[in-house]
């Protein structure tokens, strides 16, 4: 039996896979502050307190406006590798072992950044990453659904190039009024031309637009998900399909999702037999990194050992790593957690 704090400490200590974090939104107030000045870039901040005393959304758009202007800082390879680099210090610390970060690239194109120029700096520091720390990683690159499709589709083509690096695509910003339906001809090809593929659904929008996501973009996991408790038939579906849910406790808090960390339906999908995991989304935005996240749902939901067990191991079982280094990872988990006690259901 732990406590708490012995909760946490475990939670610390299992090898887990995060796999749903923006690297745009881990651009921490201080490190927008530098290269804003290194790179001459206007922001309407003069240190790091005011800026995060902005840092208070009402919903999904008010932060995306933040998250976009932040983000126009990074200018140069060097930028993306500096921020890249930075997270997965911060993964390391929390007992991360495997990442499947996502990039934005129409944020940076749109801007007159190269495609090339973000992704290079973002593989150098995942590949110095897997040397020096250990981390290893799967890259995920995600559409704008608030730009029109055609404008994936170019995305798309431009990756062409690069899928050695790049895992999967995904599908992310605001999401209502943007159904999965838009995305269906971009999704249909990114899978012919060998890319998996995950989205964000039923975030702001319903359980209807997650079981749409399933049947329309062909997508392995669906990114938040956090609504589709709304629709037995969908949950039933989710668990006898094992597709897992990527979910933000804090990220869906701070963007009023959920009203409390209390009334967070994550304990919920664990004992229906959701292959639900815990991840960070934004944490610069949203006031904490993967620890911080298991951290408020341990207190704040009660949870047991079954669930942080269970949670960590969804982890590996949703990520894209091959059958090998996951059953090494599992086999990781299993022996830290003294048993293969799965959640009671
Ligand atoms: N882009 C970055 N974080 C996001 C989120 N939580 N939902 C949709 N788009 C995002
Ligand atoms: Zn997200």
């Amino acid at each position: 039996m732990h406590d708490r704090a012995g909760l946490i400490d475990l939670a610390a200590r299992l090898p887990k896979a995060e796999l749903h974090l923006h690297l745009e939104g881990t651009l921490e107030p201080e490190m927008l502050l530098r290269l804003a000045e290194r790179n001459g870039v206007a922001i309407p901040y003069s240190s790091a307190q005011e800026a995060r005393r902005a840092y208070d959304f009402g919903n999904l758009q008010d932060f995306l406006d933040l998250y976009y202007a932040g983000a126009s800082v990074l200018l140069t390879r060097e930028d993306f590798a500096e921020l890249t680099a930075a997270y997965l210090r911060r993964a390391a610390a929390d007992g991360v072992v495997h990442v499947e970060p996502f990039f934005d690239p129409q944020t940076h194109t749109s801007r007159g950044v190269a495609f090339e120029t973000a992704l290079g700096g973002i593989v150098d520091a995942l590949r110095a990453g897997e040397r020096e720390l250990g981390i290893s990683w799967r890259l995920i690159m995600c559409f704008l659904r608030d730009l029109p499709a055609d404008d994936a589709m170019a995305t798309l083509e431009e990756a062409l190039p690069h899928r050695e690096v790049i895992t999967a695509v995904g599908l992310d910003s605001a999401e209502v009024g943007h159904p999965p339906e838009k995305f269906a001809a971009v999704f249909e090809r990114a899978l012919a031309e060998g890319f998996l593929a995950v989205a964000h659904a039923g975030e702001e929008g319903t359980a209807d637009d997650v079981r749409r996501t399933l049947d329309v973009l062909g997508v392995s996991r669906i990114d938040h998900g956090v609504r589709a408790l709304d629709d037995p038939a969908l949950v039933a579906r989710l668990v006898a399909e094992r597709v897992p849910l990527t979910v933000c406790p804090l990220s869906n808090v701070r963007l009023r999702v959920v009203d409390t960390a209390a009334r967070h339906n994550l304990r919920r999908m664990l004992e229906a037999g959701i292959v639900a995991t815990v991840n960070s989304d934004d944490p610069a935005y949203f006031g904490g990194y993967l620890l911080d996240n298991f951290a408020a749902v341990i207190e704040a939901l009660d949870l047991t050992e079954e669930h942080v067990v269970a949670l960590a191991r969804n982890s590996i079982e949703a990520s894209f790593l091959a059958e090998e280094a996951r059953a090494a990872h599992l086999a990781a988990i299993d022996e830290l957690a003294g048993s293969r006690a799965p959640v009671r259901r």
